[in-house]
């Protein structure tokens, strides 16, 4: 594998989800794959999950990893070409990229979605830099708008707790007080779309997502209904994908939380979120404390999806 972006990037998704297992069943089996190999993680976004389960999967396969707070300990990074530099960016992705390069045989990058352009965020364009620029095999810790690492995570729980072959999944939008960006509920949504399982996403009018993603979803307006015969809710915020409100939040209606009169509605459903979530407006405290709530296995299996796609790289370089 050279990059990690996307969903595409796998290959054969069940067969990737089986080698994650099989990793998680023996996590340091292939140790030497990264010896005198580094692992370079580039923040310019606050991480809990994402940074440790990524450095462990790193440990895990021997290698060497350093960590790159932008904005942090760093030198902010101008992103544009052809900008007189005298604002509070003192050096330019064009030097730091291929400097950074120099460092490490793998990058990770984590850029979140700017809200300034759509169609700059939709061409993650700070993460395409890192490819065009490094040299070297870039993996996506949650670009401007998707977030692969989370979605293989969610597809390797979904594969462990299922309990029918083909079992029903449901990405309900749920309210925040902020926008945040589609990037996780795109993710999930394209990975789910590759799946064997019946997918439906629920939100309110306004809060579609982009077609590449969405691809041949179930669409349901009212969450009620889509709830029924679920066998795993995955709720997530995300502000508006469509012009003119592109990154809007329009709505917080509190009817959308996740709670255990809609949990009721469904199959016994397993409860999932990528986290961090906000208590009582996303979810209740009541149903993410239940035993039907798998969050925590699901932020585990970060270090396994992590895992698989370090190891693919190394063997590729
Ligand atoms: N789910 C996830 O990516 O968590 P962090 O933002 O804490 O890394």
């Amino acid at each position: 594998m050279r990059n990690y972006i996307g969903v595409k990037d796998l290959g054969n998704l069940n067969n990737a989800v089986k080698e994650a297992l099989k990793i998680k069943g023996n996590p340091f089996a292939y140790k030497h794959l990264g010896e005198n190999k580094t692992l370079l993680m580039v923040f310019f976004n606050a991480s809990l999950r994402t940074r440790l389960s990524t450095q462990k999967a790193a440990m895990n396969l021997g290698m060497n990893v350093m960590v790159l707070d932008i904005n942090q300990g760093a030198w902010k990074l101008e992103t544009e070409r052809g900008v007189v530099m005298d604002g509070d960016k003192p050096e330019h992705m064009l030097e730091a990229i291929p400097v950074m390069a120099q460092y490490c045989d793998i990058i990770a990058v984590r850029a979140f979605a700017q809200f300034e352009s759509k169609e700059e965020d939709y061409q993650e364009k700070v993460l395409r830099q890192f490819i065009k620029y490094s040299g070297k095999p870039v993996i996506s810790m949650e670009g401007s708008c998707s977030h692969p690492l989370q979605a293989l995570a969610d597809m390797i729980t979904i594969e462990e707790f299922k309990k029918v072959t083909r079992p029903k999944v449901v990405l309900t939008w749920a309210p925040h007080p902020k926008a945040l960006p589609q990037a996780v509920a795109n993710s999930f949504a394209e990975f789910m779309n590759e799946a064997d399982v019946d997918f439906t996403i629920t939100h309110p009018e306004g809060y579609a997502l982009s077609p590449q993603f969405s691809g041949n979803a179930i669409i349901e307006y009212d969450q009620d209904k889509a709830f029924e015969g679920a066998d795993f809710i995955y709720a997530k915020n995300w502000s508006a994908f469509e012009d003119p409100n592109y990154g809007s939040v329009l709505s917080k209606d509190m009817s959308w939380t996740v709670n255990s009169q809609k949990m009721s509605l469904s199959n016994n459903a397993f409860f999932m979120h990528c986290l961090p979530v906000r208590r009582n407006m996303i979810v209740s405290d009541e149903v993410i404390e239940s035993p039907q709530s798998i969050v925590v296995q699901e932020a585990k299996n970060r270090e396994f999806s992590a895992q698989l796609v370090l190891k693919r790289m190394l063997e590729a370089l």
